[in-house]
């Protein structure tokens, strides 16, 4: 299948230059599409067979629960059972980064939910991406755009390298602005809220919206064997580079630097570092300060680090808050939980 790359400029463009990929959708195809957190593969949500490709596409062994993707806020409402703190969220962050999981109306295709009763609905910021599900006229359902298992993908040139000649479009709409899957949070009939993954909007502002906010365990910890994750995304390993990731730990910073100076030593092993604490080398990726700069590097680093000669890939475990919660949940997932303690 040859893939359409669709260039377009997020900060202007008009309606005519999306015609191809919204008939794309309509018509039951599939487009991968930018969004702010990372590139979307995209069906119609009301189609099944196409919800289907997507799997096919990325190669994705079990059936997962996916995100529609809406223009508007309101249009939640039309899927999903929405409520105060629905609207409350909505009103703080949306559109934007974010994904709430509610009761489901049963009005999209059954292979979007995996029948779980629920459904997880997102309208994101991305001008092109909003203008995409406005066009096609339906909601979209959107996994990452990778192989699966891979780093999800933050440019288009990323998406082209897994799924080019697999799909029949690619709109490059620049770079991912968050770098990060968005964060999704669980709002229980019961009225419990539950964070189930982190992302760029973090635990601490969910909670200045909507109080008391769980973390599930499958955040930080490795799913118990044979156990049913609450978020089915939240595997073992996922993110993650063919080159073996080890996350440093110690409680004195200027160890693990010092770690990290003698891996990078070895021209086998890669390391990704804080902005000037190992010095430049071809096998030396800066990860910026541990801020949102981080979360926007982390999967294209990764990617960039795991080259043929690369045999280990060290980098250090993040801080816990703010953006870092979500940092940590990713690395930990790319790394399958090898932490190495010093
Ligand atoms: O930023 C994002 O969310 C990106 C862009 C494209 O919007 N999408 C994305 O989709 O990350 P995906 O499929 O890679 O991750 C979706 C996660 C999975 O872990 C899935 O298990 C979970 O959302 N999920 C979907 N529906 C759910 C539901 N009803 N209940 C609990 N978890 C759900
Ligand atoms: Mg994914």
């Amino acid at each position: 299948m040859k893939t359409a790359f669709l260039k377009v400029d997020p900060e202007r463009f008009d309606d005519g230059e999306l015609e191809l990929p919204a008939r794309l959708i309509a018509g039951g195809e599939l487009v991968a599409f930018p969004t702010e957190t990372v590139y979307g593969l995209g069906a119609s949500a009301l189609n099944g067979e196409a919800v289907k490709e997507i799997y096919r596409a990325k190669g994705r062994p079990s059936f997962n629960p996916l995100i529609i993707h809406i223009s508007s806020p309101d249009e939640a409402d039309r899927y999903a059972v929405t409520d105060d703190r629905y609207r409350a969220l909505s009103e703080a962050f949306m559109p934007g980064p974010l994904t709430v999981v509610m009761p489901d109306r049963g009005k999209v295709a059954p292979e979007v939910t995996a029948g779980l009763g629920t459904i997880a609905v997102r309208c994101p910021v991305h001008p092109v991406a909003r203008a995409l599900i406005r066009l096609s006229g339906v909601p979209i359902a959107a996994p990452s755009a990778n192989r699966s298992g891979k780093p999800s993908t933050t440019t288009a040139e990323h998406v082209l390298h897994d799924l080019g000649g697999r799909i029949p479009c690619v709109i490059d709409g620049g770079p991912s602005s968050v770098g990060l899957e968005s964060t999704i949070v669980k709002l229980c009939p019961d009225g419990t809220n539950v964070l189930l993954r982190p992302g760029g909007i973090t635990l601490e502002m969910l909670r200045e919206t909507l109080g008391t906010v769980s973390v599930s365990d499958a955040v930080l910890h490795p799913p118990a064997p044979g156990s049913q994750p609450e978020s089915p995304g939240m595997l073992l390993r996922h993110y993650a580079p063919d080159a073996p990731l080890y996350l440093i730990r110690s409680d004195r910073p200027d160890a693990v630097v010092r770690f990290l100076r003698e891996a990078a030593a070895d021209p086998e092993n890669a390391v990704l570092s804080y902005a000037g604490t190992v010095p430049p080398a071809p096998n030396v990726y800066e990860l910026g300060n541990g801020g949102p700069e981080e979360a926007k590097n982390l999967f294209s680093l990764l990617r960039l680090a795991d080259r043929k000669e690369i045999k280990r890939i060290y980098a250090p475990l993040p801080e816990s808050d703010g953006i870092g919660l979500a940092l940590q949940n990713r690395m930990l997932r790319a790394a399958a939980f090898r932490i190495k303690e010093i």
